[in-house]
């Protein structure tokens, strides 16, 4: 089986500036991944860049096999991803249930989550069906951000510092959520500042330092890791 996700020597730059060097990166279907890195270490843009959405790219980015470095952002999306940026991008004129008929279906990807099971794993959604966008607590907007992804039956999450901000009980309420999409074969790369939100999560690790990955280990590593980790993190 083809990779879900499969980087190689990618790099990319905003204008002039030469962001991401050689970044390697491979994420097998039902993983998780979590790329840590200090800010400005290059894990939006590596985001970013696997949607098309900086400036040049070179290298060689494979989803589900299929070479995706030539492709405009519709064409990637449409490759069966779903990027939720770190901005969340919520309709706050909109209903939660109008946030969530929205999303188009991505062609050739699986039927998207029904709203029905959307509202099945996040009842609180469905609590605050009518509520207006802007009304929702930040918590509530993420979950939504996320149930919308899940909506376009895209199967490979990208998810930028989706607990950034957050209360540590809605914190919680997010890593059900990750567990719970694990256990339905969704693959997902998440990229964390909050590592004790991240490390129990985590099949496996991928570290970035300066536009590159500069340390990777599985998760059964990781308390062997740690004083690496101390050092590149300062966790
Ligand atoms: N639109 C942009 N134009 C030019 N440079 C940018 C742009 N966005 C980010 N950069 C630069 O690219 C580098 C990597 O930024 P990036 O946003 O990928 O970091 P990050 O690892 O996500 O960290 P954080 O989210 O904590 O800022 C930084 O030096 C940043 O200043
Ligand atoms: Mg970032």
């Amino acid at each position: 089986m083809a990779a879900a996700l499969e980087i190689s020597n990618l790099q990319a730059w905003y204008g002039e500036s030469h962001i991401l060097h050689n970044v390697n990166m491979t994420v097998q279907p039902g993983e998780v991944v979590t790329l840590l890195g200090r800010n400005g270490a290059g894990r939006t843009t590596t985001l970013r860049a696997i949607m098309g959405l900086t400036g040049a790219r070179k290298g060689s980015i494979k989803v589900n096999g299929e070479e995706a470095i030539g492709l405009p952002t519709h064409r990637i999306a449409h490759l069966g991803i779903g990027y939720c940026p770190e901005e969340r991008g919520i309709f706050s004129s909109l209903s939660t249930e109008e946030n969530l008929m929205l999303p188009p279906h991505l062609n050739g990807a699986d039927q998207g989550m029904s709203v029905a099971e959307i509202y099945a794993m996040f009842p609180n959604l469905e609590e605050r069906k009518h509520s207006q966008g802007t009304r929702l607590s930040g918590g509530e907007q993420q979950m939504l951000a996320v149930a919308r992804i899940l909506r376009t039956g895209a199967r490979l999450l990208l998810l930028d510092e989706i607990s950034e901000g957050l209360a540590p009980v809605i914190v919680q309420g997010l890593a059900r959520m990750i567990t719970t999409l694990k256990s339905k074969g969704y693959t997902i790369v998440m990229v964390e500042q909050n590592f004790r939100f991240a490390a129990p999560l985590a099949d496996r690790f991928y570290v970035m330092e300066h536009g590159q990955i500069v340390e990777t280990f599985v998760a059964s590593e990781l308390s062997a890791k740690m004083p690496v980790l101390t050092e590149l993190l300062g966790v």
